[in-house]
């Protein structure tokens, strides 16, 4: 049986695709801050799950709550990086643009290196991450939020590479969501936006199917590739 360690499990994309992992027979082991969810996950559906409490932002408690949770699994083969925040942050309140940064970036990374650090010891494995569409073009109603979805996207080529140049069989898969209807999107001018289930559906496969990148729903494809193409002027015009 195949163990996926989902890293921000209580609500949201992190817990669909809990549940869709677990149908496809997976073992689950599931972390976030709000202890209570993951035990409501537990005891409805995934009596199986190991879970254990883990804020991002406390990154050397993370780190060995990580270790910990290797040894006690036994082995992990998937690990998924769903933990994600983001502020509409229009006066450029400082607290926020640090929420961001520090589980974000911080968080983000302190996670997927302790990951790729097991992956390279075992010599094997594959680590997945929901990054986001607002990777691709900054917005100036939430600077910090796009610019660490950046981050983490370049964060995980970097990986991908470094596996490569190890010549080891580690896969990297990196996930760019437009919009998923969850506590995370929020605001107007919402539009395609996906269920949590039809999400994790798409990201499931994707991992099961040792894919790269994707982008979810698969329509996004299209936003992306004219937010690549769209000169900055254009771009601020239609997003002001
Ligand atoms: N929804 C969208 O439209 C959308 C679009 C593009 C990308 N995304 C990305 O998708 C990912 C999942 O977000 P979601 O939409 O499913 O929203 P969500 O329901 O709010 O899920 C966020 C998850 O992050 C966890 N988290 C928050 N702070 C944390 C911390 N300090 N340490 C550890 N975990 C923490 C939360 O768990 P606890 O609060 O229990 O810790 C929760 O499980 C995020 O990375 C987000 O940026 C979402």
């Amino acid at each position: 049986m195949k163990t996926v360690m989902i890293i921000g499990a209580s609500s949201g994309i992190g817990k669909a695709c809990a549940l869709k992992f677990a149908e496809l027979g997976f073992r689950c082991i599931l972390t976030a801050r709000r202890i209570e969810l993951l035990e409501e996950i537990r005891s409805k559906y995934l009596p199986d799950a190991l879970i254990r409490k883990m804020d991002l932002c406390r990154q050397e408690e993370a780190i060995s709550i990580f270790k910990e949770l290797c040894k006690d699994a036994g082995s992990i083969d998937i690990v998924l990086i769903s933990s994600g925040t983001g502020h509409v942050n229009k006066d450029l309140d400082w607290q926020l643009e640090k929420d961001t940064i520090d589980l974000n970036v911080s968080g983000f990374t302190a996670i997927a290196d302790a990951a790729a650090n097991y992956f390279i010891e075992r010599q094997a494995g594959h680590l997945a991450a929901i990054s986001s569409v607002a990777a691709l073009k900054g917005h100036g109603d939430s600077p910090a939020y796009g610019a660490s979805k950046s981050y983490q996207s370049i964060y995980l080529q970097s990986l991908r590479h470094k596996f490569l140049m190890l010549k080891l069989p580690v896969c990297v898969t990196e996930i760019q969501p437009g919009f998923v209807d969850t506590a995370m999107a929020k605001g107007p001018g919402l539009f395609w936006v996906a269920s949590p289930e039809k999400a994790a559906a798409q990201i499931v496969h994707a991992i099961v199917k040792k894919k790269k990148h994707i982008y979810v729903s698969r329509r996004w494809k299209l936003v992306a590739w004219i937010l690549k193409i769209l000169p900055e002027s254009i771009y601020f015009k239609i997003s002001s």
